[in-house]
């Protein structure tokens, strides 16, 4: 099949996806100009959209003579540099080796291979010759020798496309980039919305939504990590476009560190999109012969609205991005002593819980921070991963052996990036840590970044953490981080070289986590920073699943795992039911309802079982078991937001449906109780309309299409943040 076709004629470029297109065309003096990304549009190309007309103070590039209506300041485009006379945001900063900042990319050849072209060391959606084909577009910027290598990958399953950019320095003199985005896009005339998810530590992933207005619109982190605080993941959507209907594009970048997601709306109302590594403190240079990727963007288009772009990303990401052979298999449901404990355990104390967890047919205990160095208060240790004797006595890989011989899994946290100046390792190497010459490094939670962009301080640390893993036979590992990158500078690197170190540190965390998944392929693997501070695609590379937040509060989550689902897989989200009054927001809610909701990720408890009353521990015994007969929707399954937690304020209500349409959970929880109450109804989606379908609890059949068109009244309930549930299962009639 020809996903990717070149029109010789016309020399335009077209790639199709089951429900998309997207053309570019070769135009005059060698411009690369966008022309359209969308809904299927036939066999016609989209060439006479292109208007060029003469706008003041834009110019016209020098081959144009006369001709004052081709200028590259109004002309959409597939990738741009700066200086030459595109004044709007460039994707694109090169300084040439005599002090210009330019580069004038021309058009010089292409290629169309089968399959998924990848990207060196970096995370990056894989796929064989039958699920994908790569198209790459050289251009040149013949003055320098200075060539993009535009990369842009097909799944037509999927409706997505890849970008990323190879610059390679053919000439004979330096040139430094300053910024390379992942990708760039201009859009015609149109009105567009932003959908967007800030946040901050243990309220991640808020969603909002902006109008693009005239000029500049951006998110980013320049946090060193991808953060809490904005996510690597942007929606453009047309105004109308809402949950079931309607055209919008995701933007995903599979990064990990500094981030920009950047648009202008133009003076003739175009909007102009681009992502990619922040320029914040980025520097790289090219030698001659040199070469630099960037990392990838993934982009999905729908004309169905918003839900099915998010189906989109689920499907792509747990077919052709999460490597981990867990993606689609039942994970082990796990107690994890963090809230249980934090730092105030001993060895009795982890194997009582593992034996209540056990008793309640959990399937691994996971122990936390604190096993290590003399770690008893987040103000030590970190960097001395040699267990705690004193703390664990008879020894952790004793612990891990009595764990596993109740026929439970044994996980362990670690947070390899940091370094604590209280520590083994600092007293010995206090010049490891991120610390810039002649000023104080700042501090946060007490720690500071390690320098893993050395080559001695990674193995440094994979070697004493690999040692531990061998000894307790782990089954998983949780990788943390807790704080933002500062201090950045690396005693390594000429000062010259100084501004590659953040892009370097990200390289770094991949060539580690990459040596842990190699090291370990039966290991499961769930990343985490604080949370949600590293939820993105690049991570999904090396873990299934990413700890959703800090902040287990049930109503809380609900906003969190419903942002988190415009981009993510819901299989990929650590949810944990843990005590109440909750830890971090301190209100209390029913432990059914903390169960319906940390159900809809990777299950797990976070609380001391040993506390647990008997009628919780028969809750959670019940819980398990309901888990296990619906995980695998979970895992695989379709997933619809029905109701948005921003807008109604009475319920939230999701859905998982098995690809087959045989099988359908509603999960969701009623917020407040009123006195002589309304009645809501809840409205399935994603149903065979011909089908019959059960309610499990009642025994009703009704037809795909009452459940869909009429809805279901809603149980009444007492109480606030009461927990729902419809289970429908398909039957003959
Ligand atoms: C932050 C994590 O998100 C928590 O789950 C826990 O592991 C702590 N760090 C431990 O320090």
């Amino acid at each position: 099949m020809e996903w990717i076709r070149y029109h010789e004629k016309e020399k335009v470029f077209e790639l199709r996806t089951e429900n998309s297109t997207y053309q570019m065309q070769v135009r005059e003096y060698d411009t690369l100009v966008h022309l359209y990304y969308g809904s299927p549009v036939g066999d016609t190309l989209i060439t006479d959209r292109i208007v060029c007309a003469d706008r003041g103070f834009s110019g016209n590039p020098y081959e144009a003579g006369r001709d004052r209506t081709f200028s590259l300041d109004t002309l959409p485009q597939e990738y741009t540099a700066y200086g030459n006379g595109d004044y709007r945001i460039n994707g694109l900063e090169a300084v040439q080796a005599d002090g210009s900042d330019t580069a004038n990319l021309k058009f010089e050849s292409y290629e169309i291979r089968p399959g998924k072209y990848s990207l060196r060391g970096l995370p990056a959606m894989f796929g064989g010759e039958e699920e994908a084909q790569t198209l790459e577009i050289v251009l040149a910027d013949h003055a320098s020798g200075l060539k993009v290598h535009l990369l842009y990958g097909v799944f037509p399953k999927f409706d997505v496309i890849t970008r990323a950019v190879r610059l390679e320095n053919t000439g004979t003199e330096a040139v430094t980039i300053k910024k390379a985005v992942s990708m760039e896009m201009d859009f015609e005339y149109r009105e567009l919305d932003a959908v967007h998810f800030y946040g901050r530590h243990a309220m991640e992933r808020e969603m909002e939504r902006n109008h693009l207005g005239h000029g500049n619109w951006s998110v980013g982190s320049i946090r060193g990590t991808s953060s809490h605080h904005h996510n690597p993941f942007v929606i453009l959507c047309d105004r109308d476009t809402e949950e079931t209907h309607g055209n919008c594009y995701g933007y995903a970048l599979a990064y990990s560190g500094n981030f920009v997601f950047e648009t202008e709306v133009d003076q003739i109302g175009q909007t102009r999109v681009m992502m990619g590594i922040h320029p914040y403190h980025f520097q790289w240079t090219l030698k001659q012969g040199d070469t630099f990727e960037t990392p990838e963007v993934i982009m999905t288009y729908s004309e169905e609205g918003l839900g099915k772009l998010s189906r989109n990303y689920h499907d792509a990401y747990r077919q052709n991005l999460i490597r981990s052979k867990y993606v689609d298999q039942p994970r082990p449901i796990l107690v994890n002593n963090w809230e249980a404990t934090y730092f105030d355990f001993d060895a009795d104390k982890l194997y009582h819980i593992a034996e209540e967890a056990k008793n309640i047919g959990l399937d691994m205990f996971v122990l936390d921070d604190g096993w290590f160095g003399k770690r008893d208060n987040d103000w030590c240790a970190l960097g001395d991963w040699k267990v705690y004797e004193e703390k664990i006595k008879g020894g952790l890989p004793a612990l891990a052996e009595k764990i596993h011989g109740l026929g439970l899994k044994f996980g362990l946290w670690v947070e390899p990036e940091m370094v604590s100046e209280d520590s083994d390792l600092y007293r010995e190497h206090p010049d490891w840590a991120f610390k810039i010459p002649g000023r104080a490094a700042n501090r946060s939670r007490y720690q500071l970044n390690l320098d893993i962009t050395r080559k001695e301080v990674r193995e440094h640390i994979m070697n004493q953490i690999f040692t531990v893993l061998d000894a307790c036979k782990v089954d998983y590992v949780k990788w943390d981080m807790n704080r933002s990158v500062d201090n950045v500078f690396c005693a390594a690197l000429p000062g010259e070289r100084q501004g590659e170190v953040y892009h370097r540190y990200v390289l770094a965390v991949y060539e580690m986590m990459e040596s842990l998944v190699q090291r370990y392929p039966d290991l499961l693997f769930e990343s985490c920073s604080g949370g949600g501070g590293r939820f993105e695609a690049g991570m999904l590379y090396y873990s299934p699943q990413i700890w959703c937040s800090d902040n287990t509060d049930a109503i809380d989550r609900l906003k969190i795992q419903y942002g988190t689902s415009f981009g993510y897989p819901v299989s990929a989200m650590g949810a944990h039911v843990s005590v109440c009054p909750n830890h971090q927001s301190g209100r209390i809610t029913p432990f059914e309802t903390r169960g319906i909701v940390a159900s809809s990720g990777t299950f797990g408890y976070e609380l001391d079982l040993m506390k647990m009353s008997e009628e919780e521990k028969k809750t959670a015994r019940e819980q398990i078991l309901i888990y296990k007969e619906m995980e695998h929707l979970v895992q695989t399954g379709d997933y619809y937001r029905l109701e948005n937690p921003y807008e109604n304020q009475k319920y939230v209500l999701w859905q998982f449906v098995s690809k087959d349409k045989k099988e359908a959970v509603v999960c969701g929880v009623r917020l407040h109780s009123e006195a002589n109450p309304r009645i809501y109804l809840c409205y399935p989606q994603g149903l065979d309309a011909e089908m019959h379908y059960e309610d499990t609890a009642t025994g009703k059949v009704y037809t795909g299409a009452a459940l869909m068109k009429a809805g279901l009244p809603l149980p009444l309930t007492m109480g606030d943040y009461q927990p729902v549930k419809f289970t429908f299962k398909a039957v003959e009639k």
